[in-house]
């Protein structure tokens, strides 16, 4: 429970905790050691002014809290402390701390905050206990929080367990079935909730025949994994098939208008909600990439949507529908269709028809979770409809956890986009609900929120690659805080992962890791144009036209006199027209567009001079060769690290960079020949080309 939670935590501190009923009498200050962390949960009322938090006792918890089988925890301490004057209201996440006249206090208005405040007592550590007076407030920016599983509970031909997994297993599943013993479970969901991950899909977008029964024959199951999140403050979610009320249910259709179809999917919802009854909501990949949906029966997305959340709506749960569709089964003679533009063509006529207890999900940028891609610009168009980002964790594209990939830096620069007109409205602001996206014709709209897939499995050091954890870590953070520091964030993974380390540690995570998106975009892709990886290893390692003649949509179109896709309403697939202003007239003008996204809007002769100074093909050249000198660094300077962090992790990380050199030199030399190939311009350096 969440007092065992914090009890816990403040023994490991060496302290004891207070715990109150409400109505109880507040302890006497001076009975509390330094210590001790003592907790108050606060109601409106109690808070609204510093002079009634002083004399009245702790009242009933918050009139709501979010999840009905927390106990209730009230705790008090000398009203002088909580005088906490500028707290005008408590939201469900929200805490304040305060460090005064000795004593650190944690304030909270429902059990989910009061957690949230001890995690960040525990951060901080001895600071939380130090000198000088404190008072902090801190609250989520987006309401939901998630992370989704791609397990799968068979192991698939193809994909393995875990679709695009890269450590190992799956933790929630074995043997053909939802684990017997959740331990592992637990202590990620422990792990979850100290970095405020408020919300898990426990299973494949892509539904397969076994995992579709885990919305029926698997619910006991399913309530067994929620029961371990529930204590940390995490709500299970399912991915759903929306051929479920046949495949499941015996029906002849699944179509949304279909009587016979709605009653399946509530009685479906109403068994959930019985077994589970804080169950999070569905997840839906439909019409996409082969999973079915309502364009089947002639319907749109938003009947689709909307025929799951009535289902769930007397419950309270919410469906999180995803925007990734697009024609995967493109003729790539076919120059007029472009996969960038699919999800806004399909999605922004239909803002305004989503039922409020549905999320659209939209990928970060309009392709695939390429190292480099604009925004989606599904993210400004669409102001009456709930949104949230979709993340990736797990590395698909950025070295599947072989390669040091520290994505925070990208993420923070999404979150922080300033995509619509009015430049206060990134997307941080635009999927959280902040003032902003409420000046809309349905002004009380309730936020999205941030989503992304998960990178743990259960590999040893739940991440594969040790130091990819720092990417789950600071997901989670930035989800709480979009506007934090991503190298502060990463700081603070390393103190935490390493407690006491020697100072070179820190010193030399940074070294790998600050830049390490940077120098893995400069050996791969050039320029935002994506792909070039292999579709043979899932992926991984370049293959510069390995999907250049393929059904999928992702094309560079590099011929002997320049590379890039013409995306421009000028003369190309007209996709810069789906942004606001200004970025559709930036991202337009070769002259404004920015070095990073070029080859993602034009097509340009090798000659073209990018802002930097340098030519297109001759960035090409260098910036492969120098990443690989960058990389190759890596390795003596993690060599001496050893003896100074554990010896097993030591060895996997030395392990992983070795192939990370491999993968990265192999990158270099394919494109840099690959180019001089195409082009036939020499390296201004000389450096070799095979
Ligand atoms: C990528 C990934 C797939 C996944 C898909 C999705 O295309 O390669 O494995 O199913 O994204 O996000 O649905």
């Amino acid at each position: 429970t969440v007092v065992d939670e914090v009890r816990r935590a403040t023994a490991a501190h060496g302290g004891s905790l207070t715990v109150l009923t409400p109505g109880e009498a507040l302890p006497d200050a001076a009975s509390v050691r330094s210590h001790d962390l003592v907790l108050l949960v606060a109601s409106r009322a109690h808070t609204r002014g510093s002079g009634a938090a002083r004399q009245v006792p702790p009242p009933a918890l918050a009139e709501q809290p979010p999840h009905p089988n927390d106990p209730l925890v009230a705790a008090a301490t000398d009203g002088a402390l909580v005088a906490t004057g500028g707290v005008a209201d408590f939201s469900p996440d929200m805490f304040v701390r305060v460090r005064a006249a000795g004593t650190t206090v944690v304030v909270a208005g429902a059990a989910t905050g009061l957690l949230y405040g001890l995690h960040d007592v525990v951060r901080l550590g001895e600071t939380a206990f130090g000198d000088c007076d404190i008072d902090v407030t801190d609250l989520p920016v987006a309401p939901v929080r998630m992370l989704d599983h791609w397990d799968n509970i068979d192991v698939h031909p193809v994909m393995g367990q875990v679709e695009r997994g890269y450590a190992g297993g799956s933790i929630f599943y074995a043997d053909g079935r939802v684990r017997e013993d959740l331990s592992r479970v637990a202590a990620y969901a422990r792990l979850l909730g100290s970095i405020g991950v408020n919300a898990v899909a426990i299973n494949n977008v892509n539904v397969h025949r076994t995992e579709a029964r885990l919305l029926t024959d698997g619910l006991d199951d399913v309530a067994r994994v929620a029961d371990v999140f529930r204590p940390h403050g995490v709500r299970t979610y399912l991915s759903v098939s929306f051929a479920s009320p046949v495949v499941l249910g015996g029906l002849p259709t699944s179509d949304p208008a279909d009587p016979d179809v709605q009653a399946w999917w509530a009685a479906a919802a109403d068994r959930v909600y019985a077994t589970i009854p804080d169950f999070g909501g569905f997840v839906v990949k439909a019409d996409s990439e082969g999973q079915p949906g309502p364009f089947a029966y002639g319907r749109d997305h938003a009947d689709g949507a909307n025929l799951l959340a009535r289902a769930l709506r007397p419950h309270g749960g919410t469906v999180f529908w995803r925007a990734f569709v697009y024609n995967h089964e493109q003729d790539w003679r076919d120059r007029r269709t472009d996969r960038a533009r699919a999800a806004y063509d399909h999605f922004a006529p239909l803002d305004g028809r989503f039922d409020e207890n549905v999320v659209l999900q939209v990928k970060y940028g309009p392709i695939d979770f390429q190292t480099r891609e604009p925004v989606s610009p599904v993210l400004a168009a669409m102001p009456r409809t709930r949104l949230a980002v979709e993340l990736q964790v797990t590395q698909e594209y950025t070295g599947q956890q072989n390669h040091v990939c520290y994505l925070g830096p990208l993420w923070s620069q999404v979150l922080g986009f300033p995509l619509a007109e009015d430049a206060t409205r990134d997307v941080a602001r635009i999927v959280s609900g902040l003032p902003g996206h409420r000046d809309t014709p349905s002004g009380d709209l309730p936020a999205g929120g941030i989503t992304a897939v998960s990178n743990v499995g259960d590999d040893e050091f739940w991440t594969g690659h040790p130091l990819a954890q720092a990417n789950l870590y600071a997901y989670g953070r930035l989800a709480w805080n979009p506007e934090a520091d991503s190298v502060a964030l990463l700081d603070e993974w390393i103190g935490l992962t390493f407690p006491g380390a020697d100072p070179r540690v820190r010193e030399t995570l940074h070294t790998l890791m600050d830049d390490s998106w940077l120098t893995y975009e400069a050996y791969t892709a050039p320029l935002g144009v994506g792909f070039m990886v292999d579709p043979g290893r899932q992926h991984y390692g370049p293959n510069v036209d390995g999907y250049e003649y393929s059904k999928w949509g992702t094309y560079h179109f590099a011929d002997r006199d320049g590379i890039g896709v013409d995306r421009t309403v000028a003369t190309g697939t007209r996709y810069t027209g789906q942004y606001p202003s200004p970025w559709r007239e930036t991202y337009e003008d070769l002259a404004t567009c920015p070095d990073e996204l070029l080859l993602f809007f034009h097509h340009v002769p090798y000659s073209h001079v990018l802002h930097s100074g340098t030519t297109v093909i001759q960035h090409i050249y260098d910036s492969r060769a120098d990443a690989v000198d960058v990389v190759t660094s890596w390795v003596d300077a993690w060599a001496a690290l050893d003896g100074l962090v554990p010896d097993r992790l030591h060895a996997r990380v030395a392990e992983r960079l070795t192939e990370q050199v491999r993968s990265a030199t192999e990158w270099r030399d394919q494109l840099r020949s690959y180019f001089f190939r195409k082009s036939g311009v020499p390296d201004a350096t000389g450096r070799p080309i095979y």
